[in-house]
């Protein structure tokens, strides 16, 4: 019999400090509409020097041991995605799994693949759950992430950071993956940042057709891999899209309707006002944490799950849910999963509003001078007692230490 596997309990963190984008927009003398409406954009998550995707997704991983969802020892696989590595050799998971008091028989492993890299380590700590290897131990799969873009461009409105922990076990208490998966794969040139950049290149329209045609191309896998032959926009209760900016998922939606339409000879139905109507009930509700961080890369789809579940628990458990992956490059993947019965008081104590509702706002000026300065190991202004961050880089070699102890 098939073995029930998936995310058993999910942290979340996201830097102390976020940017209002109506004053970046008035700065770079662009139209408030346009990034508030036009990206559905309200908030960047901006990270200070002493964050990077080390202390991001330790921190988050970090709120999973200290409310007891996972005790270290249990874990036998440790995957962390990024896209914003801190070396091209040592990887992030490395440092988390010295930070988090993994056991040396954990397997640590860093995985690319743009923003896709989060679902990737799901997938790939699923299936070692369901070939039975882990041994009734658990996998560890941090997504973590700065989403950062050059000052002045068009895209730097849509930056941002954060990441999330996903516990990933047999039993899962928090959400059960549906086998069932659709993948697609291409070469494309839609994003990309050379070794030596901090700042990732784009061709933004490009980028947003790349994305549109990989739903497409993993919705018709999914469908050849025992998805279900119902109209997806009744068969699912919420529709997660990966999110580097609102407006993106409503588009995403737009197309998966249309997708529907098509298969199901519905010709005369007008796609928009169709679209228009499931929003709100099936994409709007997971959106919220996006407008207020901007682009997680990897963490994007995983931040939307979190908020999701925490908000609405109630009234998801025992219903699928559809979420969308998208990395550039690109591949993508579309799955469906359950919130299990009585998973609802576990999901309200994610904790993802009152992070979001503690954060400190800045000024342009402040966000222009931490943009400047790159990774360097002030002391945190931020974080309670156990906060991860950065202490110091002597010799190209990276040091960090929790609030407690002597940086
Ligand atoms: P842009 O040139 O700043 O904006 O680029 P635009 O001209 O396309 O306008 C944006 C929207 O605002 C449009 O709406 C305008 O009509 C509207 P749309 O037609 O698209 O529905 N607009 C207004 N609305 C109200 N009032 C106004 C007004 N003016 C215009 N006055 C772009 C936008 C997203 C391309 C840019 O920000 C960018 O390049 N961002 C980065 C790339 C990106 O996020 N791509 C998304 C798909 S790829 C992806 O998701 C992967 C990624 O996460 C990376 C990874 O995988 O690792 C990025």
């Amino acid at each position: 019999m098939e073995r029930t596997v998936g995310i058993d309990a999910i942290g979340v963190h996201v830097p102390g400090y976020t940017l209002p984008l109506d004053d970046l927009a008035r700065a770079r003398g662009v139209p408030v509409e346009k990034v508030r409406i036009g990206l559905g954009a309200h908030e960047m998550a901006v990270a200070p020097p002493w964050e990077d995707a080390v202390t991001l997704g330790a921190n988050a991983a970090l709120r999973l041991l200290a409310d007891g969802s996972l005790a270290a020892e249990e874990v036998g696989l440790l995957l962390v995605a990024t896209e914003t590595a801190v070396d091209h050799a040592k990887p992030v998971g490395i440092f988390l799994h010295e930070l988090l008091g993994l056991p040396a028989s954990c397997r640590t492993v860093e995985l690319k693949h743009a923003c896709y890299g989060g679902t990737a380590g799901l997938v790939l700590a699923a299936s070692w759950l369901r070939s039975g290897e882990a041994g009734g131990r658990k996998a560890l799969v941090v997504a973590t992430d700065i989403a950062r873009y050059e000052v002045g461009s068009s895209a730097e409105f849509t930056q941002g950071a954060g990441a999330a922990a996903l516990a990933v076990a047999e039993a899962p208490r928090l959400l059960a993956l549906d086998p069932a998966s659709g993948v697609y794969a291409r070469n494309v040139y839609d994003f990309w940042r050379p070794l030596d950049r901090r700042e990732a290149l784009v061709d933004g329209k490009f980028s947003v057709d790349c994305y549109l045609d990989a739903l497409d191309g993993a919705l018709a896998d999914w469908r050849t891999r025992g998805g279900t032959a119902a109209d997806l926009t009744t068969a699912v209760a919420a529709l997660l899209y990966h999110t580097p900016f609102p407006k993106m998922a409503q588009k995403a939606h737009a197309r998966l309707v249309a997708h529907e339409l098509a298969r199901l000879g519905h010709s005369e139905v007008d796609v928009d006002a169709e679209a228009a109507r499931s929003f709100a009930a099936l994409v709007e509700p997971s959106l919220g944490v996006s407008r207020l961080v901007g682009n997680t890369y990897t963490a994007s789809l995983y931040l939307c799950l979190a908020w999701l579940l925490e908000r609405e628990g109630r009234r998801l458990e025992g219903r699928r849910l559809g979420l969308f992956s998208y990395g550039s490059g690109c591949c993508a993947e579309f799955f469906t999963a359950r919130p299990v019965p009585g998973s609802a008081a576990r999901a309200a104590r994610i904790g993802a509003q009152a992070l979001l509702q503690a954060r400190r706002l800045l000024t342009v000026p402040e966000y222009e001078e931490f943009a400047r300065a790159g990774a360097g190991a002030e002391r945190p202004a931020e974080g309670g007692a156990g906060f991860c961050h950065l202490a110091g880089i002597e010799d190209h070699k990276r040091r960090y230490a929790r609030s407690w102890e002597a940086a």
